[in-house]
């Protein structure tokens, strides 16, 4: 920074000289020009997953056929793409698998956990919870003839203790999608148990942004976003997390063939497989479970404390220039100032935001919007630089000054926001 604490381009450019993990910039094709600031949402192509892409189709399909399942080793890829993100989430290889979606894993792991708990009734949640979160716990909840006690973010811990030996579950995003408030997981995890409890983290927005310590916390269960900061791809499949613990205790609800302890052996009796395999159900979405396999190489050698550091340093620099350069402008800070009890990203808060948001992306700065007012940008730090930063933030004063968010095609909603 200059001795005037002002924030010029030329400081973010020393940061990005003295970032030690900028090299991973370049295992990503990014389109030219662009500033991408909504990893959070859907990650960057790693280089090399459009490669494994063409000889999966090409080679592996077309020419191997239903060989390949064996012969390309296609079968154990969600068993392989689990270990890899296992690793990134303080687990053990074989207590992480990939499959399906996170609201279909979140259904399987809310009920398997609510049958380990079968008298106790109550469900904690909270307020704001990402949508399908809300849903399925609701609807578990219904068919379970439990009792699905959403609150306010500060008033989980009281949830929790109110529902006292009740208490079957705790079910809560890590990482707000809107807010990238933070919970502690390793004290919630500890009071649910204290209580009898069990506990299902979405790890949607931590995965591949934190280094999460399911293990150390004692965490039961977790989910989480393959698309997002793990870069697998549009609709790339989830994961699910269960502790080795509890494996042989999870009767989860959807037993299909791939989650038996013997598909090929095609009885008609279930019996489950006795690893992270029962979590499963049908056929894995295969091309897209390799893509996301390959996509996981990104961090074989990333120290994730070292990413760590980097996303609250970018999250740091941003809230900074926001200060600097867009004052009395109508923006809040919707997310944590303090950079630890922050995700990987900065929400802001306008009542004019989608607007603002488009004409932003048409500059080449993409980021999202959440309704009611939220603009989120996202810090991948696998390949966000400083500079992006404060060119960002130059372009956000520029379309706030020329007014060129008023214009009509940035005031139309479109489908996907
Ligand atoms: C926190 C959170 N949970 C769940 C989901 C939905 O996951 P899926 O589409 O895999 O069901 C999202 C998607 O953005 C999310 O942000």
């Amino acid at each position: 920074m200059t001795t005037q604490d002002t924030i010029t381009r030329a400081d973010t450019e020393k940061m990005d000289s003295a970032d030690p993990i900028a090299h991973i910039r370049d295992r990503f094709a990014l389109p030219e020009g662009d500033i991408y600031l909504d990893g959070n949402s859907l990650g960057a192509l790693p280089l090399g997953v459009m490669e494994r892409l063409e000889v999966a189709v090409k080679e592996e399909w077309g020419n191997g056929l239903i060989r390949s399942w064996n012969d390309a080793d296609w079968y154990p890829a969600p068993q392989r793409a689990g270990a890899a993100i296992a690793g990134l989430i303080g687990a053990e290889a074989d207590e992480v698998i990939v499959c399906d979606s996170i609201s279909v894993n979140l259904f399987k792991l809310l009920m398997g956990a609510l049958r380990m708990r079968p008298t106790r009734k109550i469900i904690v949640s909270e307020i704001g919870n990402f949508p399908t979160d809300v849903y399925i716990n609701s609807e578990v909840a219904n068919i379970m003839g439990c009792e699905l006690r959403c609150v306010m973010p500060e008033e989980v811990e009281a949830a929790v203790e109110e529902a006292g030996e009740n208490l079957a579950l705790v079910q809560l995003t890590h990482v707000h999608y809107k807010t990238g408030r933070i919970y502690d997981m390793a004290g919630i995890t500890k009071r649910a148990h204290d209580l009898g409890g069990l506990v299902i983290w979405d790890l949607a927005h931590s995965a591949g942004a934190l280094p999460v310590q399911l293990n150390e916390c004692n965490a039961d269960f977790a989910v989480g976003c393959g698309y997002k900061y793990l870069n697998g791809g549009p609709g790339a499949p989830a994961f699910v997390f269960v502790a080795k613990r509890h494996l042989a205790d999870m009767n989860q609800p959807l037993p299909g063939w791939h989650g038996h302890a013997e598909p090929f052996s095609f009885t008609q009796d279930y019996k489950p497989h006795a690893g992270i395999d029962r979590m499963l159900t049908g056929t894995a979405s295969q091309l897209a479970t390799l893509a996301l396999e390959t996509a996981l190489k990104v961090f074989e050698d990333v120290d994730m404390n070292v990413l760590r550091q980097k996303n609250m340093a970018l999250g740091d620099l941003f809230i900074a220039l926001v200060e600097q350069e867009l004052g009395g402008m109508g923006f809040e800070l919707a997310s944590p100032r303090d950079a630890k009890g922050r995700g990987s990203q900065v929400s802001l808060t306008h009542e004019n935001g989608y607007a603002i948001m488009q004409a932003v992306i048409a500059r080449g700065v993409v980021g999202d919007f959440r309704a009611p007012d939220i603009l989120r940008f996202g810090f991948a730090a696998p390949y966000v630089r400083y500079v992006d930063i404060w060119d960002s933030v130059t372009h956000i004063r520029e379309v706030m000054e020329t007014k060129e968010w008023q214009r009509p095609e940035f005031n139309e909603r479109r489908a996907v926001t």
